[in-house]
């Protein structure tokens, strides 16, 4: 039983019954149930009495959602990415905004990989003829991929996913480089973006989406990538201006991406919708049972913790 001085939260989407349990300890707990994502104007209604909320990447916590909510004392986003948050306005307003790293980074790094193996070896490709009825048998010649052994993998963003997935490189016999932000890189490991993007076999994203980093694999870049080199992205979309890949991939200036994310989601460039060069997923990154009920948990954890006047445990820092 809630007690009417127990802090608001407002959670944007069912989370596991402990999760839940968990918050109701200190709080009184307002979860969203619906099948879609909540709709901005119910967002906005049941925000404005809330003195917390637990949400995900689809709510835009903007400077009006922000300003709906005089009592808001923190937002916990369960993502590590926070590009769906106002964190200025937030700061301005005296909000702690928390995120999720850790809990996540294996399972991107998994999934990273994953990706990365089914873009080479055509296997959404080969899932989807298969299905179609047309697959006319073994040839010697047929749906042939590329490995990976022996090959460069560029990673850009050297922060905990992109270290992660390069922890994997060497169980498949690949060399890792990485870009470095800006400067003259010392170490050999270390290339300037445009170096890792000329030199590279297959480029993996792991950078969050700032300003600085909105478009930066643009045209100019992804023309500068080997003919026979692959992209995979599971950072953000507007890291890649779509356009450009579509029109790269059309092209055939490079050999093939993975997608995870987009820049306009759950809407996918119609172009890219129609090659085979491209496997897209529905952002699935951290989405293992695993990963997300611990996501869950640490994003009540850090409301809990603000609202009782603790400090949050990941706080956003930025
Ligand atoms: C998901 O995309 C995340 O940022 O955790």
């Amino acid at each position: 039983m809630s007690s009417p001085d127990q802090p608001r939260v407002l959670v944007t989407r069912p989370v596991p019954a402990v999760v839940r349990d968990f918050l109701a300890r200190d709080c009184a707990v307002d979860v969203w149930s619906g099948a879609d994502p909540m709709p901005r104007d119910v967002l906005l209604e049941r925000l404005a009495d809330s003195s917390g909320i637990v949400c995900v990447v689809t709510d835009r916590l903007d400077r009006a959602a922000i300003d709906a909510a005089p009592g808001l004392r923190v937002i916990a986003n369960i993502a590590v990415g926070y590009d769906n948050i106002d964190v200025a306005h937030a700061r301005a307003r005296g909000v702690i905004v928390t995120n999720t790293p850790d809990v996540l980074t294996e399972a991107v790094a998994e999934f990273t990989w994953g990706l990365m193996l089914a873009m080479t070896r055509r296997v959404a490709e080969g899932d989807r003829l298969v299905r179609s009825g047309r697959w006319e048998g073994w040839a010697l010649d047929f749906m042939l991929g590329s490995e990976l052994r022996g090959k460069r993998l560029g990673i850009v963003g050297a922060g905990r996913i992109g270290r992660a997935v390069a922890a994997r490189a060497p169980a498949f016999g690949m060399e890792v480089v990485f870009a470095v932000r800006s400067g003259t890189p010392v170490d050999p490991q270390r290339l300037s973006l445009d170096d890792l993007l000329h030199t590279s076999d297959v480029v993996s994203l792991h950078v969050p989406l700032t300003p600085e980093n909105r478009h930066l694999i643009d045209r100019r870049r992804l023309a500068g990538m080997k003919r026979s080199a692959y992209l995979v992205n599971t950072s953000r979309g507007a890291v890649v201006d779509e356009a450009a890949l579509a029109w790269a991939l059309e092209e055939h200036l490079l050999a093939g991406a993975a997608l995870d994310v987009y820049e306009s989601e759950p809407d996918v460039h119609a172009t890219l919708r129609g090659l085979d060069n491209v496997v897209l997923a529905p952002h699935l990154g951290s989405a293992t049972f695993e990963t997300r009920a611990a996501m869950a948990e640490l994003a009540a954890r850090n409301a809990v913790a603000v609202l009782i006047g603790r400090p949050p445990l990941t706080p956003v820092i930025g």
